[in-house]
């Protein structure tokens, strides 16, 4: 693809679930901002800071457009990454509304972790739920009375999604829960499984989803009943006195400033509407192409009797051992020959190690930058290792 060619001939990047390969109209979006109207925005009346003001409002829309949800009833929210505006919630949720936090078992670190925060400091039990193999919920087997709920909807192991969010929410809220999305994995691949859904909030990686570096949080206006004052600073407020504030995001047109204390990266969250853009440009092959690449690498590492895969299906993320073979030793004899791949647990100890009880493993995440010869490079090398 034309928007990834500065990548070197023979180089296979393979870490997309982290960081995916940025376009390079988003490298050209930062740069834009950088060199014509590097500025504040929000706050500069100057012509450099309205065109950061034009466009930085309209990320915010194409944000909940890409979602399709209503600015009527969401607001969107910068931060600094998913595992940030994760924390940033649950940091400054008023504990005597709810009765306890769950989380399930496959969860990244940032929600994982974020959540035994939240208990630490709550004093509400922590419960860690079961996922079913295809990444569902058994609904019926769960007491979300009052409870906050973090669960993500697309696993970084194995792309394993929550199949059956829209029955989840619904069961949350109906027992008077509130619940929050990590789509840390999600805005890639699987954008479809969380559009139109009406969580309290999902919070997501640009830099996951071939933009910038960047924190996103949607969340819906009423989560603020549930807010206490945790983290402030510039920005947020329209008045303040000697030992009293009152908050801008009390009105709904600077509600997002709820989640925005100081300065922002401005020049990343324009960087984001171009990212969407992009997205939305995309031709129906692009993707085609992706499920190609992955399928064939999946089912070429399923059918060796050496190669124990956590997926159990194809996906761009897939996860796995290789008999004998240490993980992070195969990943720096990969690295020699320019194959970029992530080893170990991914942020996921308690479930990869605890409960699965399964060896480091290597992770190959694809993204739409990775060509058919990639493919080939990666069988011909993993035949070699295999053997
Ligand atoms: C499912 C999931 N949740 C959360 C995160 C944390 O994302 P970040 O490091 O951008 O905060 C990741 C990162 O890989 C992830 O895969």
């Amino acid at each position: 693809m034309k928007d990834f060619d500065y990548l070197g001939t023979g180089e296979v990047y393979l870490d997309s679930a982290c960081q995916s390969l940025r376009p390079k109209c988003v490298v050209d979006a930062l740069d834009n901002y950088y060199y014509k109207h590097n500025s504040c925005g929000e706050r500069v009346k100057y012509k450099w800071g309205v065109e950061t003001d034009e466009k930085v409002e309209a990320t915010r829309e194409k944000v909940l457009k890409l979602l399709k949800l209503s600015g009527r009833k969401y607001t969107v929210s910068f931060t600094l990454n998913t595992t940030y505006g994760i924390n940033l919630i649950l940091s400054q949720i008023e504990p005597s509304h709810f009765k306890k936090v769950i989380t399930s078992e496959i969860e990244h670190n940032s929600p994982f972790l974020a959540t035994m925060a939240f208990s630490e400091r709550t004093g509400l039990p922590r419960e860690v739920i079961e996922r079913n193999e295809d990444g569902s919920i058994d609904v019926k087997e769960c007491d979300f009375s009052k409870a906050v709920v973090v669960l993500n909807c697309a696993s970084n192991i194995d792309g394993r999604k929550l199949l059956n969010i829209k029955d989840v929410v619904k069961a949350v809220h109906k027992a008077g829960g509130i619940i929050i999305i990590d789509g840390a994995q999600t805005m890639a691949h699987s954008l479809d499984i969380v559009q139109g859904i009406e969580a309290d909030a999902i919070c997501f990686s640009a830099h996951k989803m071939y933009s910038a570096s960047l924190g996103v949080i949607v969340w819906r206006d009423d989560l603020m009943k549930y807010l206490v004052n945790g983290f402030l600073g510039g920005g947020m407020v329209d008045d303040v006195e000697k030992d009293s504030f009152v908050l801008s995001a009390e009105g709904k047109e600077h509600r997002y400033t709820r989640f925005e204390s100081g300065l922002q990266a401005w020049g990343e969250i324009v960087a984001l509407g171009k990212a969407i853009d992009w997205i939305n440009g995309l031709p129906k092959s692009a993707w085609k192409n992706l499920e190609a690449n992955y399928t064939e690498l999946f089912e070429f590492l399923d059918d060796s009797d050496k190669v124990h895969m956590v997926n159990t299906k194809a996906n761009p993320t897939m996860s796995f051992y290789v008999d004998g073979l240490d993980s992070h030793l195969l990943g720096s004899a990969l690295s020699r020959e320019n194959i970029m791949a992530r080893t170990g647990y991914f942020c996921v100890h308690y479930y990869l190690d605890h409960v699965l009880g399964l060896p480091p493993l290597v992770r190959f995440s694809l993204g739409l930058h990775n060509r058919p010869e990639d493919i080939e490079k990666v069988k011909t090398i993993m035949k070699k290792v295999i053997q």
